[in-house]
């Protein structure tokens, strides 16, 4: 993988990710009218998300690593959530919670790479 590339898809990446989560936060809050646009928005970003993090799995580990399997675990929960927060609006305080804490082991998977 070039370095434009590689830079290229970092910036997607870690960018999607922001906007995923934030679609999250704001379906947990928003009126039913805004239901549409931020699952558009976050199907768009969640998408975005896992096609750049499997390029870059596959350009720089050739798919070797369990930690980015982890991810992928963390990615399908995170790409249920926009959805679920509108449906089940009692529940806020747990999509929330489970958005922190999927989030903190992607970052641990992606930082320290433990297995
Ligand atoms: C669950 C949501 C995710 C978050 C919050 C996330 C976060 C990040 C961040 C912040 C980086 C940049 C690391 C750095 O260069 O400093 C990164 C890189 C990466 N991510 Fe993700 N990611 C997520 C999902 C995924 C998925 C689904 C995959 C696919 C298997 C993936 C595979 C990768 C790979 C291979 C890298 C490059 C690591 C390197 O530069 O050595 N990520 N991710």
């Amino acid at each position: 993988m070039n370095p434009h590339e590689n830079n290229a898809l970092h910036i997607l990446h870690v960018l999607s990710a922001i906007v995923a989560i934030g679609t999250i936060f704001y379906a947990c809050a928003g009126t039913p009218e805004t239901r549409k646009k931020t699952l558009i928005w976050s199907g768009i970003a969640g998408l975005l998300l896992l096609l750049t993090g499997i390029r870059l799995w596959q350009g720089l580990y050739g798919f070797a690593g369990g930690w980015a399997i982890v991810k992928l675990v963390c990615w399908l929960g995170l790409a249920a959530f926009a959805g679920l927060a509108y449906r089940r609006r009692e529940k806020t305080s747990l999509w929330i919670t489970l958005t922190v804490v999927l989030t903190a082991v992607a970052l641990a998977m992606v930082y320290l790479r433990p297995f």
